[in-house]
């Protein structure tokens, strides 16, 4: 007799943060529905994520938003193979939130619960939209980026039949260059979340107008130094110092009337457009703006690359919120190739927070029937190995 394999559907949870997300991803190749509902309007006022807000916005969201990826996909709770769930690193109460969600569904429904690592997730965003476009096949070494507003931190990933490990070998030492993003708009008066505004006025600004030393991107350079023979070197990153900077020159520039007018403008928009944004940016604030991205960008791509010559990498992935950002991927793209290297970014709505990735890297562990007890807990510091 044949042996038919037939499809999975695995329904994926995402609460870590400030996205509550719910998807439906067949085989961990095809996302059948992604539905992401923002808390941006519930944040904005206080220019950053607010974690008790966050947790509420959570419980109110997560119903309708699970109902919505399973209409859209034309499943109910009981045709799906699986649930799975973001168990961390995050806010505690928010993970919280969508992992009692999916133990109270898998329990009332008998179905399996598999926790997945959300930096996890964000490598396997770009993984499905590989097999989605038919490309099965990955020349290992992989070298993965994930950059988003908690984290910056390289991996090199290792796959043996379906069981995926991850060995860091960089992280940033302070500030994330999502966080970064955020922290530097915010001072500026740009609101919040600072990556994509930024992203979009840096086009108008000079990049070469402001100077940001190697001082204020590194402090102290660990690679190699003091390591036993044979360990791998380390590649890190830090971001505090050239928000300080930023300040700096926000300072001895006289910039604070010009931000403050901003700030209060801006307030008033309900959702401010990019030619809003442009009238409430003088010339000196665009320039700034680019030429930190510039800094930023420069700084992630040259230290990448530099690990992936040292791990003699053959691909490159580079994924998380800051994977959106329009001048790290042409630059990306512009120089892995130099160096042989094949780099992959997720499509932007893969990019940052969603239940897609999550759905997708739980599939491998399906087919390896790691599946999570009902009592397991949220992990806000889970570490990725
Ligand atoms: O992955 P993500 O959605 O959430 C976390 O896991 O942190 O990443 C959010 C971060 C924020 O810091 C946001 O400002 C940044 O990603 N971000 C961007 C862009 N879009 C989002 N940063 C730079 N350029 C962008 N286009
Ligand atoms: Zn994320």
């Amino acid at each position: 007799m044949m042996n038919v394999v037939s499809d999975i559907f695995i329904l994926g949870i995402e609460s870590s943060c400030d996205e509550t997300s719910a998807a439906i991803v067949r085989n961990g190749e095809e996302v059948i529905s992604n539905v992401v509902l923002s808390q941006f309007s519930t944040h904005k006022p206080y220019g950053g994520v607010v974690p008790e807000l966050a947790s509420r916005e959570h419980l109110r969201n997560i119903v309708p938003v699970m109902r919505a990826a399973l209409e859209e996909a034309g499943h109910t709770y009981e045709s799906i193979d699986a649930i799975a769930v973001t168990r961390g690193p995050g806010l505690a109460g928010a993970l919280l939130v969508g992992l009692s969600f999916a133990k109270a569904i898998c329990f009332a429904v008998n179905k399996p619960l598999i926790a997945v690592n959300h930096l996890e997730g964000h490598i396997h965003a770009v993984l499905l939209e590989q097999r989605q476009q038919g490309k099965h096949e990955l020349e290992f070494p992989v070298l993965a980026l994930v950059v988003s507003g908690g984290h910056t931190h390289l991996y090199l990933a290792e796959s043996k039949e379906n069981s995926w490990t991850y060995e860091n070998i960089g992280h940033t030492r302070d500030d994330a260059a999502g966080e970064a993003f955020d922290k530097v708009a915010k001072l500026l008066g740009l609101g919040y979340p600072g990556g994509p505004i930024i992203d979009r006025l840096a086009k108008f600004g000079d990049s070469k107008a402001v100077k940001f030393g190697q001082a204020q991107l590194k402090h102290r350079d660990r690679r190699d130094h003091g390591k036993p023979e044979g360990e791998r070197p380390h590649f890190d990153f830090s971001y505090s110092g050239i928000k300080t900077a930023v300040l700096r020159y926000v300072e001895l520039n006289n910039m604070h009337a010009a931000i403050e007018t901003r700030r209060k403008a801006l307030i008033q928009i309900e959702q401010p457009s990019l030619d809003d944004y442009k009238q409430l940016a003088d010339q000196p604030t665009l320039d700034l703006v680019a030429s930190f991205q510039r800094a930023i960008v420069d700084d992630l791509v040259s230290k990448t690359l530099a690990a992936a010559e040292s791990t003699q990498a053959a691909t490159l992935l580079v994924t998380g919120g800051v994977a959106a950002n329009s001048e790290l991927r042409e630059t990306f793209e512009r120089e892995a190739p130099k160096v042989g290297l094949n780099v992959y970014f997720p499509s932007r709505p893969l990019s940052t927070d969603n239940a897609a990735m999550i759905a997708a890297a739980a599939y491998p562990k399906f087919l390896l029937k790691e599946f999570a007890a009902m009592d397991v807990s949220a992990e806000p510091g889970l570490v990725l190995r």
